[in-house]
């Protein structure tokens, strides 16, 4: 298995170009289910995740093309569907469940496996299944699947309150009720750009939706969606990540495609810190102020607040702040599995429950370490940047599985970083 070594070092200072976000493309994928004519999305990342996720459809009936080297995801679901997501699939990736709205808003029927638990917490789904049921859904849960199955052979339109913000949910009940009769209005409906994304691209397949990007959505169901070309948001979590890149080694790093409304928050928490962030003609300019950054609190949130996909590679800065940092998890019941790896790099920090507590100090030493998530694999890399001597990151199949050529990315900045055969 492959490991990344990395050494650390000096400054960087370069361009990197962000990709299309995973999170963005692992939901709109599944749009084709909803639709006969063909769904084709450009600006794709190349991921792992997004291999799972063709494969997934595939074996749901769906006809996929790649061009420009997986650029260009060029879907069609004409003719038969296979209504049943088998737990060997769901299981490698919980965005698998983005299937069962589209399957059940053009089938009337699905068979889903339920993804189970993952690293960062127990990930339930009740928020989709208690949506889908007030839309007229009848669901079961029979051998670790879900059988959905819609009254009447079609869903129906609901007024449906959502006791949290959750993205997934969103994503499903708004694709599920693109197809169903009558009016869906999703409160306290997740507000993330990918959820934007999404409406932006069903209603190029002709979805009549309004409020994407509130808290309160409104989708009036149609007969039958149409064809769309649809290029896929800027991964604004890849952004961070490097943004962060400049922030723990110092120099000047241009992020090329970068958005400051896609990281609002993120830059607040960055500009406390002493990391200047502006933005370009091409993108996002970051340079950090002074030779330390200042240690801030940050407490994770449905966007537009602080990502909880950040707070791992920000516990990398904080690390060597000056003072001492509050870092607060409301998103995942378990996402500080990299606390214990940074500080076998000399880190200094305390978790309990759902916070954490880092003391910065001067200087991180590398060390081998390994990662449970996909998040957390990009933080040790962050850390080992601004190590003394040298990192090894291993389990690298999490980071391929949201970063495509991490250290190539890296490497065009000056840092010192390359994939080694592992254990
Ligand atoms: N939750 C429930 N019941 C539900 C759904 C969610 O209790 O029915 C809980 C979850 O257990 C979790 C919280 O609500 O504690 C947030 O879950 P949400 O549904 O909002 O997240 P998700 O759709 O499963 C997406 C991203 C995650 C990202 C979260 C939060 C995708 C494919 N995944 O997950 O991305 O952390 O939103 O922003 O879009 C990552 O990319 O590393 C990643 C984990």
């Amino acid at each position: 298995m492959d490991a990344i070594l990395v050494k650390g070092g000096g400054p960087l200072s370069g361009e990197i170009p962000i990709a299309g976000a995973k999170n963005a493309c692992l939901t709109l994928m599944p749009a084709t289910l909803l639709s006969e004519e063909p769904l084709t999305l450009t600006n794709a990342p190349r991921l792992s995740d997004i291999r799972t996720m063709t494969q997934l459809l595939q074996s749901l009936g769906a006809e996929i093309t790649t061009l420009q080297e997986g650029r260009v995801i060029s879907m069609s679901s004409h003719g038969t569907i296979n209504t049943r997501a088998e737990y060997d699939i769901v299981r490698k990736m919980r965005a698998s469940n983005l299937v069962l709205g589209p399957l059940l808003a053009r089938e009337g029927y699905a068979e889903v496996s339920l993804p189970g638990g993952c690293a960062i917490g127990a990930r339930p789904m009740d928020i989709h299944t208690d949506g889908l049921a007030k839309m007229g859904a009848e669901i079961e849960l029979r051998e670790g699947y879900l059988y959905a199955k819609a009254a009447g052979g079609r869903l129906k339109g609901a007024v449906i309150d959502f006791p949290f913000a959750s993205v997934g949910a969103t994503e499903n009940i708004m694709m599920a009720a693109t197809l169903a009769k009558g009016t869906t209005v999703i409160n306290n409906a997740a507000r993330e750009p990918e959820i934007v994304d999404l409406a932006s691209c069903l209603r190029r397949m002709g979805a009549q939706i309004e409020g994407d990007g509130t808290s309160r959505i409104t989708i009036q169901g149609v007969d039958r969606l149409g064809a769309a070309t649809h290029p896929v948001v800027a991964d604004r979590i890849e952004l961070g990540t490097y943004m962060l890149a400049p922030a723990i080694c110092g120099g000047e790093v241009e992020l090329l495609g970068g958005r400051l409304d896609l990281v609002g928050a993120f830059c607040e928490k960055l500009d406390a810190a002493g990391i200047d962030v502006t933005q370009t003609d091409k993108g996002l300019r970051v340079k950090r102020r002074n030779d330390r950054v200042q240690a801030v609190n940050v407490t994770t949130e449905p966007f537009p607040g602080f990502p909880t996909d950040l707070q791992a590679q920000m516990m990398a800065l904080m690390c060597t702040a000056e003072g001492t940092s509050v870092l607060e998890e409301r998103i995942f019941e378990n996402r500080f599995m990299h606390a214990p790896e940074l500080m076998r790099m000399g880190a200094k920090i305390e978790v309990s429950g759902g916070t954490a507590t880092v003391k910065g100090v001067k200087r991180l030493r590398g060390a081998p370490v390994m990662a449970t998530d996909l998040r957390a694999s990009v933080s040790l890399i962050l850390a080992g940047l601004a190590a003394e001597g040298d990192t090894l990151v291993s389990r690298v199949y999490h980071l391929d599985r949201g970063y495509e050529r991490v250290e190539e990315k890296l490497r065009a900045c000056g840092a010192q970083i390359e994939r080694v055969a592992g254990e």
